[in-house]
């Protein structure tokens, strides 16, 4: 098969790594790729706003199968466009992608469908909002409804921190529509993981968990960014939790979303806190996570192109998925200045002294003609994913 994968991140540079060792797939394009994708595939350089344009590239290309990487396309309906169209996808439809895209959405499926999660409020106007955050003391968490590139989530200590976050998304209009509407949310103290299923629409395949670390600096200080670093699997990731997950949060979820006639065939990625008194949906999202997608598809056993082709085809429930034993862990190579300002066309070398089984999954990075030949610099602040597998977590550490 020829597959085609969306996007131009180190989840996508892992996807076309774990696509390029299935003997099914021949070839793979990448749109619209980095330098790293560039090795294992052909990218094609489109930009991910002309659905229109993505689809023709399938048809010209004659891809049998396309995998789609980040949320944006999946919110504005890229797989509905290629479903009418006849192109084989793996993603949700855009009805279905709306758990990610509307927090409001998913707040109201989540206490409608009984799926523990933190008390919540919805605001469309601002005086309201204000006036909710300042009867309100302690932490809150303050949310833009819609998506925000990561940003629109604000863990705010106090009432000041609160109305600050308030202004960025109703005043200011930092993120644009997507703060317009807010979510106000009860704070809670527990471990923070990213819980992954395959799912066909009516089938999950087994969860696979991962950690991931936003803020830039190492102890969990300083600004946050699109995720510094990730490890699979937790150690408090235990076989009773990861059953209380699967048919408390999860299955129902699933099931809630095909109820409504918008069943997701794709992945849906949850967000949860897990308190002392049980695990929380804190978020959903109907894709792979980054820098998620680094350590858990090393962790895959079964080929790529099988599981995604029966979430397409509604087969899940035909086969199994299986996750290795075993950990692995992802650091973030970033910048200097990054999450804020930063420079690009930096050469990068020192990666042909890795290990064997060290993965490097590009994401801001080129390739730039020069005279001498193409020489691989950076073009963005998260530069790479450095990723290490091992029977114990401090094994994958150690390498
Ligand atoms: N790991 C955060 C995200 O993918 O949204």
């Amino acid at each position: 098969m020829k597959v085609m994968v969306i996007g131009s991140g180190a989840r996508e540079h892992a996807l076309v790594w774990k696509l390029n060792a299935s003997p099914q797939v021949d070839s793979i394009i990448t749109v619209p790729g980095n330098g790293g994708t560039s090795s294992l595939s052909a990218n094609v350089a489109a930009p991910l706003t002309d659905l229109a344009g993505l689809a023709a590239i399938a048809h010209s290309h004659d891809v049998d199968f396309t995998i789609v990487g980040p949320d944006n396309p999946l919110a504005d309906g890229v797989v509905d466009l290629f479903q009418e169209q006849g192109l084989p996808v793996f993603g949700p439809s855009q009805e279905a992608a709306r758990i990610e895209w509307s927090k409001s959405f998913a707040g109201k499926l989540m206490e409608d469908n009984s799926i523990p999660h933190p008390a919540r409020r919805v605001f469309d106007q601002y005086a309201n909002a204000r006036d909710y955050v300042n009867k309100h003391s302690g932490p809150i968490v303050v949310k833009a409804d819609g998506l925000a590139l990561g940003k629109g989530v604000f863990v705010c200590s106090d009432q000041e921190e609160a109305l600050g976050a308030l202004d960025q998304c109703m005043v200011a209009r930092t993120f644009g529509t997507a703060g317009d509407r807010v979510v106000l949310e009860e704070y809670l103290e527990g471990q923070e993981v990213s819980v992954f299923a395959f799912s066909d629409g009516a089938n999950i395949s087994p969860l696979i968990a991962a950690s991931d670390h936003k803020r830039i600096r190492d102890g969990d200080k300083g600004p946050n960014t699109g995720g510094m670093g990730s490890y699979a699997v937790p150690e408090f990731w235990k076989k009773k939790l990861e059953q209380e997950v699967g048919d408390t949060l999860v299955a129902p979820t699933i099931n809630a979303l095909a109820e409504l006639g918008t069943p997701v065939k794709g992945m849906l990625y949850a967000g949860l806190i897990v308190t002392p008194s049980g695990p929380r949906v804190l978020e959903f999202n109907a894709r792979f996570g980054d820098p998620e997608a680094q350590v858990i598809l090393p962790l895959l056993e079964t080929d790529l192109l099988d599981a995604v082709v029966a979430c397409a085809d509604g087969n899940l429930g035909r086969m199994d998925v299986c996750w290795r034993k075993g950990s692995c862990v992802g650091v973030v190579l970033a910048s200097p200045g990054y999450p804020g300002d930063y420079a690009t066309g930096y050469e990068i070398d020192g990666l042909g002294d890795l290990d064997e089984d060290v993965l490097a999954f590009h994401a801001g990075t080129m390739l730039e003609s020069r005279p001498t030949g193409d020489v691989l610099v950076t073009s963005g602040g998260r530069v790479m994913t450095i990723v290490a597998q091992g029977s114990s977590l401090e094994e994958a550490i150690r390498k």
